[in-house]
C-alpha cells in the first residue's frame, strides 16, 4: 500500500495546478475524493486507493513514467542546459512534471531510441556496465567495412584511449562503391556503453561514422511510427518486458 500524501501535493504532483489553485479549487468543491467534496486540500489521501476527481475529471496518481523519444539530431541528451536545447525541451508540460530524464546518452548528432523516465531504478539496471544491456545501432560508415571488421568487433578493438571493448556484433548491410567515396550500411550491436563507442570503434578500424542512429535498447525497440522529435508512453508489455531483462 503506498503512503499516504497531502491532496495538494498529489495534484501538484500530477500537473494540476499550483498549491494555491488547488485550494481555491478545492474551495469551490471542485475537488471530490471518494464521492465526497473535499474542501481541505491540505488532507491526506492515499495516492493508490482513492478516487480523487478534478472539475469532474479523473485524477489518476502514479510515480513513475517511461517515455520513448526518437532523438532528433541537434538536442543534448540532458535535462537542461544554458544554451543548447534539451531532449526535455520536447515533452509536453504534463509530462515534465514528473522529472524524467533521459536513461543513457546519445551524442547531440546521433538519433533514435531515447528511453527518458524518473525510474531511478529501472535505470541504473539499464545502465549498470555488469548487466550488459544490448544496444543496436544503425550506421552509415565512411569507408568500405569488411569481414576483417566483422572479426575485429567480435574480437574487441582498442579504442584511442587503450579500452578494449567487449565483443560486438557488426552486420554489413550494404556497400556502395561509388568512384570519389565509399559508403557502408552497418548495425552494430555493443553489450556496453563507452563515451562516443560506436564512432570510436570505427575510428580504431579506420573508418568514419557519418550518421548514426539508436534502434534498440534492451528488449525496446524504436517504434517505426514515431518521426524525429515525436515520443509516446512505454506500452505496459513494452515496460515488463524492459523490467524483466534487467532482473
Ligand atoms: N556511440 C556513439 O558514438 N554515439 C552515440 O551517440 C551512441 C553510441
Amino acid at each position: 500500500m503506498a503512503a499516504k500524501m497531502r491532496l495538494d501535493k498529489l495534484m501538484g504532483h500530477m500537473g494540476c495546478g499550483t498549491r494555491s489553485e488547488i485550494k481555491k479549487w478545492a474551495k469551490m468543491g471542485l475537488i471530490v475524493v471518494n464521492g465526497t467534496i473535499m474542501k481541505d486540500s491540505g488532507k491526506q489521501v492515499d495516492p493508490e486507493q482513492d478516487e480523487i476527481y478534478l472539475n469532474g475529471e479523473r485524477i489518476q496518481y502514479r510515480e513513475f513514467i517511461y517515455v520513448m523519444l526518437h532523438k532528433p539530431p541537434g538536442v543534448i541528451s540532458a535535462t537542461e542546459d544554458h544554451k543548447e536545447r534539451t531532449v526535455l525541451d520536447l515533452l509536453p508540460e504534463e509530462l515534465k512534471v514528473f522529472e524524467p530524464f533521459p536513461v543513457g546518452r546519445l551524442d547531440k548528432d546521433t538519433e533514435g531510441l531515447l528511453l527518458l523516465s524518473n525510474d531511478g531504478k529501472l535505470a541504473h539496471a539499464l545502465l549498470s556496465p555488469r548487466r550488459h544491456v544490448a544496444k543496436t545501432y544503425y550506421a552509415k560508415v565512411r569507408g568500405k567495412v569488411d569481414a576483417d571488421d566483422v572479426a575485429a568487433f567480435q574480437a574487441g578493438v582498442t579504442l584511442d584511449d587503450g579500452y578494449m571493448t567487449q565483443p560486438a556484433v557488426l552486420v554489413i548491410q550494404a556497400v556502395d562503391e561509388d568512384e570519389d567515396i565509399t559508403l557502408s550500411d552497418i548495425e552494430l550491436t555493443i553489450t556496453e556503453g563507452k563515451f562516443h563507442q560506436v564512432k570510436r570503434m570505427f575510428e580504431a578500424v579506420g573508418k568514419q561514422v557519418i550518421y548514426l542512429k539508436r534502434l534498440t535498447m534492451g528488449s525496446l525497440r524504436l517504434d517505426p511510427s514515431l518521426k524525429l522529435g515525436e515520443w509516446r508512453e512505454l506500452t505496459s508489455e513494452e515496460l515488463e518486458l524492459l523490467q524483466e531483462g534487467t532482473q
